[in-house]
């Protein structure tokens, strides 16, 4: 299907599958994906290795500050697809650990943090023809994109999700620990002070609890084609 060029946000709560859903929605329509949530997780990454974030979750502000200043954090074509790289190493799978999930979203929730990445974001997007998937896509980055998507699923149905995902990496992850930690991120989400996630009031909501990465699509096929009247 051919479509207009276009800014696509998806928003939503965690592992509601935004970025799966996504990458397959920037193959069919010859889409550039970027999935903003990376960028907050290699932050955090970056943060860690420096000693910025304490045992408890303190977090060194000024040092982060710093560490902008010079932070080389990027998404690379690769073969395998775009990976996200700090300098030339790729990080694509330590951003993803629950670690930098436990940091991520008190990261996430600093203003300059976000004004940094958002920065970012507007300059990958230029001249449209862009997917994108995050918390405050269609709230603050995209407020004018042509499309917005919100994804939810019930909390542990996404815990189940995630944990299955950690388990086929090899990880050992206590079902309990992957659902607290999603609690927790859909309270600091919705609840911080800078963009905090919500659904946009144009945007079309998708509740996947009960649907197929299949059903996602035919969904989403429906969606364009009303929208942008494409008829096939
Ligand atoms: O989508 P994800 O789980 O990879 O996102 C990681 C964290 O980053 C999540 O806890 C919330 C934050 N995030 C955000 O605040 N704004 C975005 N646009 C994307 C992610």
């Amino acid at each position: 299907m051919t479509i207009p060029d276009i800014i696509i946000a998806v928003d939503g709560h965690s592992s509601t599958g935004k970025s799966t859903f996504a990458k397959l929605a920037s193959k069919e329509f010859n889409l550039l994906y970027l999935d903003s949530g990376a960028m907050y997780r290699g932050v955090t990454l970056a943060a860690m290795e420096l000693g910025l974030i304490g045992p408890e979750g303190e977090l060194d502000l000024d040092g982060i500050r710093t560490l902008l200043e010079t932070l080389d954090l990027k998404f690379v074509s690769t073969p395998e697809g775009s990976r996200t790289f700090i300098g030339d190493r790729c990080v694509e799978s330590e951003i993803r650990t629950l670690a930098v999930s436990n940091n991520v979203s008190p990261v996430s929730a600093i203003g300059f943090v976000r004004a940094w990445v958002d920065e970012r974001l507007r300059a990958m997007s230029r001249g449209g023809r862009v997917i994108m998937d995050g918390r405050d896509i269609g709230t603050t980055v995209f407020p004018n994109a042509e499309l917005k998507i919100f994804m939810t699923a019930e909390a542990r149905i996404r815990a189940q999700r995630r944990f299955d995902e950690m388990v086929s990496k090899g990880e050992n992850p206590v079902f309990e620990d992957v659902l607290k930690n999603i609690e927790e991120r859909d309270y600091i989400d919705s609840h911080r002070e800078v963009s905090p996630l919500r659904r946009a009031d144009d945007a079309y909501v998708m509740d996947n609890s009960d649907m197929t990465l299949h059903e996602e699509t035919v969904w989403l096929r429906g969606l364009v084609q009303g929208k942008f009247g494409i008829l096939e």
